[in-house]
């Protein structure tokens, strides 16, 4: 099996593919209330031109592939995609959601190949999550995680943005649930997306913990956080892990198997584990496998550097599988060393939810 190897010798193995741009959330840190402008249904890839892809990365090596968003689950064929990229050979099949779709998906979804799921969840109270998620119910994501847990979609991962002030003394609760269920509680840093440039109001009288500051999430345009905010909820993953250690004790290194980005421990006797991915604060450039397949076929190097290449109008002229691994090819030739978070710029015209995260 031919293995894709970019200029820094890092094996590139893993495919994110986003399947849709479109969400039933409006995250404060990701979309506007209004949302963003979605790309017409016309310049979605279908379920045959995913496959078609999927079968060319597995052909060079690409031995997971992830299924991100938008909200991937909102989209009807996604099993019908799934099975092809199982029938193509991929072993691990992975799904990122917001999770409020698993409750009716989980099943058809583990039938069709899939593996297991991410879930994101930023909190397990319910009027904070109102005011991040900013639709849809915790009451059904929860029982969406416990759909996941029945269908076999293991190991469940929960991703946790932190934000200062809204959800950073929940840790140690999150991590009490590692105690209890198998579940891999996932830390992330808050990345500030390019395109939110504005100051927004002052956040700084924002009182932490407080309800009354929630309400304060509201008054950025769209509700949604500014650049600005974001750095000024930035919480270091080290400063949760000594929250969590404070109130369950010693956080030892463990391993999990499927790990990404995130480094993992777990507490004495948990079933879980608790992860942190420090995209901010850690260099997870350096071993980074990935590229990423947009809902409108363009492939990407980097999360958060702006190079991609067109995919969909060479296969739309009958481009051949081998035009397409040529194409391949060229986007990890030209993969990035490190995302602009670390070069201290901003490039990426896209937002997190037309990239797939
Ligand atoms: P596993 O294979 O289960 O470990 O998945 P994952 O952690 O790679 O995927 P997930 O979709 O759950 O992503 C979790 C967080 O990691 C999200 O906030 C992503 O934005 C971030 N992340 C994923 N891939 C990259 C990457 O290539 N670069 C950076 N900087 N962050 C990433
Ligand atoms: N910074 C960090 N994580 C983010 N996610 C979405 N937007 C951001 C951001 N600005 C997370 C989601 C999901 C994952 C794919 O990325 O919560 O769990
Ligand atoms: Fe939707 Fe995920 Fe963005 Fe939330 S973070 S609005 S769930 S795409």
């Amino acid at each position: 099996m031919p293995l894709l190897l970019d200029r820094f010798d890092r094996t590139i193995d893993y495919l994110r593919v986003s399947v849709t741009d479109r969400c039933n959330f409006r995250c404060v840190y990701c979309m506007p209330e209004e949302g963003f402008p979605c790309t017409p249904k016309e310049e979605h890839l279908s379920a045959e031109e995913f496959a078609r892809i999927i079968g060319v990365a597995a052909g060079l090596g690409m031995s997971k592939v992830r299924f991100t968003g938008g909200e991937p689950l909102l989209r009807k064929d996604l099993p019908e995609i799934v099975r092809a990229a199982r029938d193509a050979g991929v072993v691990d099949l992975s799904a990122t959601t917001n999770g409020h779709r698993l409750p009716e998906m989980a099943e058809p979804l583990a039938a069709a190949g899939l593996s297991r799921v991410n879930i994101s969840l930023d909190t397990l109270r319910p009027d904070r999550f109102t005011a991040i998620a900013r639709r849809g119910s915790l009451e059904i994501v929860l029982e969406g995680i416990r759909a996941a847990v029945e269908a076999g979609l293991a190991p469940v991962k929960l991703n946790v943005v932190a934000l200062r002030g809204i959800n950073d003394d929940e840790a140690a609760d999150f991590a009490a649930w590692t105690l209890r269920e198998p579940v891999h509680v996932r830390f992330i840093e808050v990345m500030p997306m390019r395109w939110n440039l504005d100051e927004g109001p002052s956040m700084e009288a924002f009182s932490p913990h407080g309800g009354a500051g929630l309400l304060q999430i509201r008054q950025a345009p769209g509700g949604m956080l500014s650049d600005a905010d974001m750095r000024r909820r930035f919480v270091p993953c080290e400063e949760l892990m000594a929250s969590i250690e404070a109130v369950h004790g010693k956080l030892e290194p463990a391993d999990l198997r499927t790990n990404g980005p995130a480094r993992t421990f777990r507490l004495a006797g948990a079933p879980g584990t608790v992860g942190f991915i420090s995209q901010i604060s850690n260099d997870l450039c350096s071993r980074c496998n990935r590229l990423r397949l947009t809902h409108d076929g363009f492939l990407r190097g980097c999360l958060m550097s702006d190079g991609e290449l067109d995919l969909r109008n060479p296969i739309r002229s009958g481009a051949t599988d081998e035009e397409i691994r040529a194409l391949f090819e060229h986007v990890v030739a030209h993969k990035p060393e490190r995302h602009y978070l670390a070069e201290g710029q901003r490039v990426t015209g896209r937002g997190m939810s037309q990239i797939g995260g």
